[in-house]
């Protein structure tokens, strides 16, 4: 379990490496891949490198941390390129260590975004979705063990976990790019299996309208330390039981490729407007 000397050890090192500070931290999922050949590179830390960090075993999550300036507005941001996962084996505390480091190098405003089975049937894939709260309760809470003060409260507030000043500018890209952004309630599950049709039969019932394996904990512990978060899923697949058909990771990573556009440029037009 990292606690907080490990965080320190790991911001430690990175300052070693670049004294950038980034106002936004920004997690590159599924489909998101290719906007870090948007950011004007000032730094690249292959998590690898850093002592004590967990590193991603999953294929097309190479790990690292990419500093530099993204948009007309140049704003310096941080980049989280690969993550790891629950399912990979590693704690809930080591699985949010990358985004709390973010948040401990500067990072005030903290963009999630993942690729997530569709569970609404108004949904289809490849649609965007703006995360408007989430249901953490089916894997483990990232705050579980010895709270760490430096970072914020034994007890936080979730009932706001999503920023409605992010979400409105989010809205107000999606108007100004003609790009439908739907909304609604993310839900993680451990993975790495994907869900059974009773399982999301569930997850409808419970209100969920999207479901993955990353992010809620990670908005979990990023709104622990105060951090302004938000969050968009890309809509890669049906969930299991709506088609007729099995769900497999290459469909996953297809239509995240497919929407990748407009996923760059909601995500970009939010950073411009920040
Ligand atoms: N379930 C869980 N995680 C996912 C899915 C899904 O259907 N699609 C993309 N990530």
């Amino acid at each position: 379990m990292l606690n907080y000397s490990d965080l320190q050890r790991i911001t430690d090192y990175i300052r070693t490496k670049t004294d950038f500070t980034p106002k936004v931290g920004l997690t590159l999922g599924s489909g998101l891949g290719g906007f870090s050949k948007k950011i004007t590179k000032v730094a690249e830390i292959p998590y690898s490198e850093i002592p004590g960090f967990p590193v991603s075993t999953v294929e097309g999550h190479n790990g690292s941390f990419i500093f530099g300036y993204i948009g007309k507005n140049k704003l310096p941001i941080i980049a989280m390129n690969g993550r790891v996962h629950y399912y990979e084996g590693y704690s809930m505390s080591d699985v949010v260590a990358p985004v709390r480091s973010m948040g401990l190098l500067g990072a005030e405003i903290v963009i999630l975004t993942n690729a997530a089975g569709g569970i609404n049937l108004d949904f289809e894939p490849g649609n965007l979705m703006m995360i408007k709260d989430i249901i953490s309760v089916f894997v483990p809470n990232p705050l579980v063990g010895p709270n760490i003060d430096n970072l914020g409260t034994r007890f936080p507030d979730m009932s706001k976990i999503f920023s409605h000043r992010l979400q409105v500018k989010l809205k107000d890209v999606a108007n100004a790019y003609g790009i439908r952004l739907k909304e609604g309630v993310y839900a993680q599950c451990t993975g790495p299996s994907f869900e059974t049709p009773a399982e999301i039969k569930m997850l409808r019932a419970l209100g969920a309208d999207a479901v993955g394996m990353s992010t809620a904990c990670e908005a979990i512990a990023a709104r622990h330390m105060g951090l302004e978060v938000c969050g968009v899923s890309c809509v890669s697949n049906m969930a299991a039981g709506i088609l007729d058909q099995p769900l497999t990771h290459a469909e996953v990573q297809e239509t995240a490729d497919k929407v990748s556009g407009d996923f760059e440029t909601l995500v970009l037009g939010l950073c411009e407007r920040l």
